[in-house]
């Protein structure tokens, strides 16, 4: 487990005793946790076991019915509606399964929207930087319904890189993809930590996909029940098995 007591500040995320209920329901059942920056980590578990609770929670778009839940250094939990609003559009990326872009918008206005949102013009530098290494340089007048799943997916990568946040949180990012596009966009997630010391977070219930990441959680009802480092996909799922 990951020692709670060395400083935050080495967290890009941290989650400090983090429970969530609904209801009678406790989906996250006081989760400490801290996301090392610059790390790729997967999140691994059963069908209900709070892998979703969990990555809304770390990333601000629900607030925990206890515990305190960190940006760095910075409180989540003191924030405002609209502050949350905004520290989630700027400094946090965000990638869905279903991909999420806004249909009657081109693929640069889709990827350039979190800037366009809070009033931000993009750094064309980066931002060619950025479409470059999804590849879809060529596509940038494109709309949503004319790419691929796999395009659609790296679209939003883009869009998840484009304020450079802090970290990025992926649920299931790959789940509707074919093998070949999902592995494509695992190595964009992957190069992103390695080549631009960018911090991931990625829920995941595939084997192949959880050993991209350099270390797996797994979670059990609601808690951490397990950690695996250097992960292959034949470790995961022996792992697997014996919890
Ligand atoms: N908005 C919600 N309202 C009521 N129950 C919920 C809600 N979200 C999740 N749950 C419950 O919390 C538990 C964990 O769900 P979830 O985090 O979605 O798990 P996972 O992503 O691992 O499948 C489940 O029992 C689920 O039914
Ligand atoms: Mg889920």
């Amino acid at each position: 487990m990951q020692p709670m007591t060395t400083r935050a500040t080495q967290f890009a995320v941290s989650l400090e005793e983090v429970s969530q209920s609904y209801g009678e329901v406790t989906a996250l059942d006081g989760v400490s946790w801290g996301f090392r920056k610059g790390s790729l980590t997967a999140i691994m578990g059963p069908s209900g076991s709070g892998k979703s609770t969990f990555l809304h929670c770390a990333s601000g778009l629900d607030r925990p019915s206890s515990g305190t839940v960190r940006l760095g250094d910075l409180d989540m939990g003191g924030l405002s509606e609209t502050e949350l609003t905004r520290l989630r559009r700027e400094r946090i990326g965000f990638v869905f399964q279903g991909y999420n872009l806004m249909p009657s918008m081109d693929v640069e206005r889709n990827i350039t929207l979190p800037l366009s949102l809070g009033g931000r013009k993009a750094d064309r530098r980066w931002l060619d930087e950025v479409v470059h290494r999804v590849g879809m340089a060529g596509h940038l007048d494109r709309l949503p319904a004319r790419l691929s799943g796999g395009q659609q997916q790296r679209v939003a990568v883009a869009r998840a890189l484009v304020t450079r946040p802090e970290i990025v949180f992926a649920d299931e990012p790959t789940a509707a993809l074919d093998p070949r596009s999902a592995e494509h966009v695992l190595k964009l997630l992957r190069d992103a930590v390695d080549e631009m010391g960018q911090t991931v977070v990625l829920v995941t219930h595939d084997p192949v996909a959880a050993a991209w990441a350099d270390s797996v959680v797994f979670l059990s009802e609601g808690r951490i029940v397990d950690e695996l480092t250097a992960p292959s996909a034949a470790t995961v799922l022996a792992h697997w098995g014996t919890l």
